[in-house]
């Protein structure tokens, strides 16, 4: 298999490196927007030390509040506007995932010409991916989401209803400033969910890369049991700053590109999951913990050889033979335990949801993104149809 594989965020980790904003950021612009989210970092002191590290380094802040969890178009349109209007030259995105994705959508659309829901994948005929953005610095707040070190972001489009992705070389942060510390003070639903997210990013690649890649299913092995191991510690003591540690680097590994290179794998359990988000505004992770393992036991029927893989290198499962589908389906099991013993849903009436816009759910997701036969591609590609039936098997 050829590939090619590059990322150039630099990357800034440990704990205490929030103070070294200012001389990072320095470096990049003078006039910083500093997009936040609901308000967790100016109630934990995160904001005021980030500011005075900021000031003292001689870069101006202009502050863009409020990105709500699934952040919205008309957020991301705001806060370039406010970029625009101030003349600002850098943007630092402080917060969870959403607040990272917006503000790099941001980065991108202070000079993208015309619509900037046209550089979003959500089933248009031709796509107007951003070719440049202001310089973005992530600093991460929660464990899930990488990406303060990809080149990834999701918006929602509140007046369709669509939530969907980019994926540009010039949405990559200069600088990811990663520090644990950060993470203290997530609640343990929130945590557990970003352990669910992150895992989710390895096993989409894991399940639905190509064949022959044997490093990165170690790699990616490597991720889970990582997860499994420091998560439940993180979820059950919030200030254990080890086990937030080792579960946020896990998380930046999850989705630098690292695990992936070579896989060419899809993420149709992410692709789902967005459509349940734009629907209900539920949790990220939470939806992921839902339909992860209701996918799994679909495509176990396919290629069972691959999940009772996944059992044996994950939960020490013996096999009687590669394909032993028994093996498969227990080490789903076992997976989805693990996910309810820390805390995630995995029912779809745990998330409120219920069967009456089931086909609406698998129209809008094979309309996001589809082969030539109308699928969503992964192993197997699934009709829609096919996504009913996964839904409806999490009811
Ligand atoms: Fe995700």
């Amino acid at each position: 298999m050829k590939f090619e594989f590059e990322n150039p965020t630099h990357l800034v980790f440990g704990a205490g490196t929030l103070s070294q904003i200012g001389e990072i950021v320095r470096k990049h612009g003078k006039k910083a927007l500093l997009v936040t989210g609901g308000g967790s970092v100016k109630r934990n002191g995160t904001f005021e030390r980030a500011l005075s590290s900021l000031n003292a380094a001689g870069v101006t802040v202009i502050e863009c509040a409020g990105v709500e969890p699934n952040p919205r178009l008309s957020s991301v349109m705001r806060g370039a506007q406010i970029a625009r209007d101030e003349g600002c030259d850098i943007v630092i995105g402080m917060g969870g995932g959403s607040t990272m994705d917006a503000a790099k959508v941001m980065a991108a659309a202070v000079n993208y010409e015309g619509d900037p829901w046209e550089m979003i994948i959500h089933g248009q005929d031709n796509w107007r991916l951003p070719t440049s953005a202001l310089p973005i610095i992530t600093v991460p707040t929660l464990a899930a989401t990488g990406s303060e070190m990809n080149g990834g972001a999701v918006v929602t489009n509140e007046k369709t209803t669509v939530k969907s992705f980019v994926i540009a070389k010039c949405l990559y942060p200069r600088v990811a400033i990663v520090d644990p510390e950060l993470t203290l003070s997530v609640p343990p639903d929130q945590t557990a969910f970003g352990i669910c997210d992150l895992i989710t990013h390895v096993t989409e690649s894991y399940f639905n890369g190509a064949d022959g890649t044997p490093l990165q299913d170690r790699f990616a092995e490597g991720v889970i049991l990582t997860a499994m191991e420091w998560g439940p510690k993180a979820v059950t003591d919030g200030n254990n700053l080890e086990a937030r540690a080792q579960v946020q680097w896990a998380s930046v590994v999850a989705l630098n590109g690292w695990v992936q290179v070579g896989t060419a794998g899809a993420f149709p359990v992410h692709i789902i999951e967005h459509v349940l988000s734009a629907h209900h505004d539920i949790a990220h992770g939470a939806g992921l913990s839902v339909v992860n393992p209701a996918w799994m036991r679909f495509a176990a029927q396919t290629r069972p050889a691959r999940f009772a893989r996944f059992a044996q290198r994950i939960f020490g499962l013996s096999l009687k033979h590669p394909d032993d589908r028994d093996a498969a389906m227990e080490g789903i099991d076992r997976f989805e335990a693990f996910l309810h013993s820390i805390g995630c849903p995995t029912r779809l009436s745990q998330l409120e949801i219920g069967d009456a816009l089931l086909e609406r759910y698998a129209h809008d997701t094979v309309h996001i993104i589809h082969d030539g036969e109308g699928h969503l591609p992964g192993r197997p590609p699934m009709s829609e149809e096919d996504i009913v039936e996964i839904l409806r098997s999490a009811l």
